[in-house]
């Protein structure tokens, strides 16, 4: 890379930043329900027989989409947004980073993951990752990461069947919802078959209020058992000298098995149906997530799993808007009346700056993931296009 006068400059701003923002990048700010709960790493969990029957299962399921189109694929949801929609754009795409079609391509709303995936871009994730905004499978291909995140929660009354996923990581992280807040066990195993630390793709989580997570080495056959929508967690990057393409978040996007003969285990990375890159099976991070959710009697899951799958079911979404709105009021000094005058989409930007308190990146100098700011304000591109592109 040739040191030019030019990015000189931006290196030294950037330099200026980061120590100005230092104190205040270094301190965590988890909330204290979201802290100390049990975390389990079991080495050679899995026998190679299941790990030999999950990996020709994940085979023959063959496709494997960006995790965002999957939720709204298999069901339909009472409130899908909080009334943040825009028309979708005459190409069928959505101008907003942070909005996608919905199901049916009629409108833009915000993306269902929204929460932890404006974190991502903000930040980069835990290795603070300097890049346009990419999207990841449960199967890793090299150079991809996890974001820093908490899975779906489920409440007694309110679930990603009646609510956008990131609306639940909101009323998560507010802890207005402890009472009826389901606690889950998440079991996520490997069946990749390489063992190679240098690989990276560590599992890290954060059971203390700081900005350094406990990692796990995702050895082949280990499982780690946590409740994952009570803890925050990630993954370091796989294969951190590896770039993977940058895919639309309007594209349908995918990894597909796709073997030409017998034995062949070869994996398409494809967007729109154009294959960007190839993969072979010992190249993927692969990993099978078991998730469990705890009742305290049989009568009391029976009456949850018959409510939760009942379409229409659900609090009106005002009703929990109201409440969390109440709680900017009178826990940080937000003004009633603002809030109820701001346009949805800022309201939800709100929300999620408020109650979803992500660590800052980790492993890196510079916090904020400088690059991704021109999807945010396209008039920065021919600033930045001398560092990031
Ligand atoms: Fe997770």
């Amino acid at each position: 890379m040739v040191l030019t006068k030019k990015k000189l400059i931006y290196y030294g701003i950037i330099l200026v930043i980061t120590i100005s923002l230092q104190r205040r990048w270094k301190t965590a700010e988890i909330p204290d329900h979201l802290l100390g709960h049990t975390a389990r790493f079991h080495p050679e969990f899995i026998s190679v027989e299941l790990q030999k029957r999950l990996l020709k299962l994940i085979k023959e399921t063959k496709v494997f989409p960006w995790d965002s189109d999957k939720s709204d694929i298999f069901f339909s949801r009472t409130y899908t947004d909080i009334g943040e929609d825009i028309p979708i754009g005459s190409d069928g795409t959505c101008s907003n980073p942070y909005l996608i079609p919905n199901q049916d391509k009629s409108k833009c709303i915000l993306e269902p993951w929204f929460a932890y995936t404006r974190h991502f871009l903000l930040y980069g994730g835990l290795d603070g990752l300097k890049e346009n905004f990419t999207f990841h499978f449960i199967i890793q291909v090299p150079g991809q990461t996890a974001p820093v995140h908490i899975d779906n929660p489920y409440f007694e009354d309110a679930t990603m069947f009646q609510y956008p996923p990131w609306l639940l990581e909101v009323m998560a992280g507010s802890g207005l919802y402890q009472d009826t807040f389901i606690d889950q066990v998440q079991g996520v195993g490997y069946l990749h078959e390489w063992n190679k630390p240098k690989y990276g793709g560590q599992f890290a989580y954060f059971d203390k209020n700081t900005i350094v997570p406990t990692y796990e080495k995702p050895t082949p056959r280990s499982v780690m058992l946590i409740d994952g929508s009570k803890t925050i967690h990630a993954s370091t990057i796989y294969k951190p000298k590896f770039r993977p393409p940058i895919m639309a978040k309007d594209a349908k996007n995918e990894l597909v098995f796709s073997p030409t003969k017998e034995g062949d285990e070869t994996w398409e990375l494809r967007s729109n149906d154009k294959i960007l890159r190839k993969y072979h099976t010992d190249d993927l991070r692969i990993n099978a997530i078991y998730r469990a959710r705890c009742f305290e009697s049989e009568e009391k899951r029976k009456e949850f799993n018959k409510w939760y799958k009942t379409p229409g079911n659900g609090r009106p979404i005002e009703e929990i808007l109201n409440e969390l709105k109440e709680e900017l009021v009178n826990k940080r000094d937000y003004d009633r009346k603002t809030l109820d005058s701001m346009p949805r989409f800022d309201l939800a930007l709100v929300l999620v700056d408020e109650f979803v308190k992500y660590p800052w990146p980790t492993r890196s100098l510079f916090p904020y993931n400088y690059c991704a700011l021109p999807d945010l304000y396209p008039w920065t591109e021919k600033y930045l296009k001398w560092i990031c592109f």
